[in-house]
């Protein structure tokens, strides 16, 4: 068992990362966690051991110390890749607090590539997002769709890493443009743990639905689309967990760096992943229409026939999955309190 590829995960207990291990669990992997618990938990690993039946090695190690990330690396024996997580992940925060995001975001990628490059690490999977493409003048973008100026210091960040990935590791890494992930592991034992009050969609609809949030507003319904709601393309996280594994695949038989867009190729409005919501789970939302939000862009959604060509990966879930194990998640983490 103990001849299975390592591979670190940064930002492993996190939301995507937490349902990346168990995918390479289960594909023959040997994943290491590198995560400074800054906005993820603890317990979600001892989840993620009773899921895969395993014990998962962790570290509570920020990116950012390069020494300490080398001295750790230096005892991990062969690394076969890295995939990272590791990053603050929100617009709004990244616009009040610029700094913390440049600091962060970038200071831990380049410490990243820095230890591929000492260590002769073969394949990085990188975190990007599609919201380097901003407010596209053609839809569905494609790979080739040219980035804009970020709309927010968070975007910014994304732009630059792949930047700095372009510019250091010509052989070996595949940046990864993740469109809207949402949802959970349909155990319910894993999912999204926003801290205080959430910024994202889904995470706000189910908190709304268990009433938590008093009411689900919905910025604007005068954008130039079907229901005059935003559209985005909402991707299952187990697909998206699904796509790094194909990464590393990929990388297994080419040696080159190349970006990939992953998501379902559908764009869906607000007012329908609402209306779904209710359908699947048969529950009353209560919501309210409100002005746009600042920074929102219009309409946004993948095109995604490289992924599916190259990576040989195909999202298999449509937002009926998603929004039914987002709420099994939600009403498993009420369950959890209620019993502590
Ligand atoms: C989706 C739609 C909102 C909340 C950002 C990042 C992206 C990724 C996901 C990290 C928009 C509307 C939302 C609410 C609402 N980040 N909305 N009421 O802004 O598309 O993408 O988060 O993985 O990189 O750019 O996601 O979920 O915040 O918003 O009406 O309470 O839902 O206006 O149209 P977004 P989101």
């Amino acid at each position: 068992m103990e001849n299975r590829p390592k591979i670190i995960v940064t930002g492993g207990a996190g939301f995507i990362g937490s349902h990346t291990v168990i995918e390479l669990i289960e594909a023959g992997y040997l994943p290491i966690i590198i995560d400074n618990f800054s906005n993820s938990q603890e317990w979600i690993i001892d989840r993620m051991c009773i899921l895969t039946q395993s014990k998962i090695t962790y570290y509570s190690v920020d990116c950012k110390s390069y020494e300490t990330m080398h001295e750790l690396f230096s005892g991990l024996g062969d690394i076969a890749g890295v995939i990272h997580f590791a990053a603050f992940k929100s617009v709004g925060e990244s616009v009040a607090s610029p700094l913390k995001y440049y600091n962060n975001n970038i200071i831990s990628l380049a410490t990243i590539l820095q230890l591929v490059l000492d260590f002769k690490i073969p394949k990085l999977v990188f975190s990007s997002s599609c919201t380097v493409y901003g407010q596209a003048n053609q839809l569905p973008v494609t790979e080739l769709t040219p980035v804009k100026a970020a709309e927010s210091p968070y975007g910014y960040t994304k732009q630059v890493g792949e930047q700095m990935i372009n510019d250091t590791i010509k052989e070996g890494a595949v940046i990864l443009r993740y469109f809207n992930p949402i949802g959970a592991h349909s155990s319910g034992l894993i999912g999204e743990l926003p801290i205080g009050k959430p910024e994202n969609l889904v995470p706000y609809i189910t908190q709304t639905a268990i009433g938590i949030r008093k009411q689900l507003q919905i910025y604007g319904n005068d954008y130039n689309t079907s229901d005059g709601t935003c559209l985005r393309d909402y991707i299952h996280v187990v697909d998206l967990a699904k796509a790094h594994v194909k990464a590393l695949k990929f990388l297994d038989d080419n040696n080159t760096t190349e970006t990939f867009n992953v998501g379902t190729g559908k764009g869906i409005s607000v007012l329908e992943m609402v209306k779904t919501f209710e359908t699947v789970n048969n529950v009353k939302l209560n919501y309210k229409i409100v002005p746009r939000r600042e920074g929102d862009i219009e309409q946004i959604y993948a095109d995604t026939t490289k992924a599916n060509s190259i990576l040989k990966w195909k999202a298999q879930y449509g937002i009926k999955e998603a929004l039914r194990d987002a709420w099994n998640w939600e009403l498993n983490i009420q369950q959890m309190k209620l019993s502590a």
